[in-house]
C-alpha cells in the first residue's frame, strides 16, 4: 500500500485572493450530481463494518481501478485502512432500506442484512446490483475525507437496476 503523505507536486496553491463557493451553493450544485448508492464494507477486529456511500468513481480500466471517498470520522474508516481491502456493494433499487441502515449509527447493521463473505474475509451484500472488491493502492487525505484508490480484485453484476441518489432522495433509473 502506497500512502501519499505529501502530494505537493500535484497540488496547486490557492492564493489569498481566491474566493470560494459558499457551502450552501456547493451542496445545491452537488445535489444535481445523481449517483448510484453503494455500501462500502470491510472487516476488522473480528467484525464486519460498512457505511452508505455515493462518492465512488471508476478511475481507469487498465489496470482496473476505482476510488472511494470516506469521511475520517466514519467508524469504518480505520478498518478500511487497517485491512487494506474493501468491497463496494452497488445497491439494487429495492434496497433503499439497506442504504438507510448503513447510513445510521446502528451497531447491528450486519444482523439485519443477508451477506456472503469473500475469500479475503470481506462481507458482500446479497441481491445487490453489483459488487467490486479492491485492495488499497494509494490513499490521499483531502480536508475531512480520505480518498482510497482501490485496485479491483474481483466483482460481479446482476440483472437488477441500481438504486440512485438525487436531490437528497432515493430514485430509480428511468430510461430515455
Ligand atoms: C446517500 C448517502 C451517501 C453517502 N455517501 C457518503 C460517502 O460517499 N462518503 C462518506 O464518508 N459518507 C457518506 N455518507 C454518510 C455515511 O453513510 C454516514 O455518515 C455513516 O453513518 C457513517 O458511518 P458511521 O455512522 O459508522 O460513522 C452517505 C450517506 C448517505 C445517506
Amino acid at each position: 500500500m502506497n500512502t501519499v503523505e505529501n502530494n505537493e507536486a500535484s497540488t496547486r496553491n490557492n492564493s489569498a485572493n481566491d474566493t470560494f463557493i459558499d457551502c450552501e451553493t456547493f451542496r445545491n450544485v452537488m445535489r444535481k450530481l445523481a449517483g448510484s448508492v453503494t455500501v462500502v464494507t470491510t472487516e476488522g477486529d473480528g467484525t464486519f463494518h460498512g457505511f452508505t456511500a455515493t462518492a465512488v468513481c471508476s478511475v481507469c480500466a487498465e489496470p482496473p481501478t476505482i476510488l472511494i471517498v470516506v469521511n475520517r470520522s466514519a467508524r469504518t474508516h480505520p478498518y478500511i485502512h487497517q485491512k487494506g481491502v474493501f468491497a463496494v456493494n452497488i445497491l439494487a433499487d429495492n434496497q433503499a432500506h439497506i442504504a438507510n441502515l448503513f447510513a445510521s449509527k446502528s451497531s447491528e447493521q450486519f444482523a439485519n442484512v443477508s451477506y456472503a463473505v469473500t475469500p479475503r474475509g470481506v462481507p458482500v451484500i446479497e441481491d445487490a446490483a453489483a459488487f467490486i472488491e479492491c485492495n488499497i493502492d494509494q490513499q490521499h487525505e483531502v480536508g475531512t475525507h480520505t480518498i482510497f484508490i482501490g485496485r479491483v480484485l474481483g466483482g460481479g453484476a446482476a440483472e437488477n437496476l441500481p438504486l440512485i441518489y438525487h436531490d437528497a432522495n432515493y430514485a430509480r433509473v428511468a430510461m430515455i
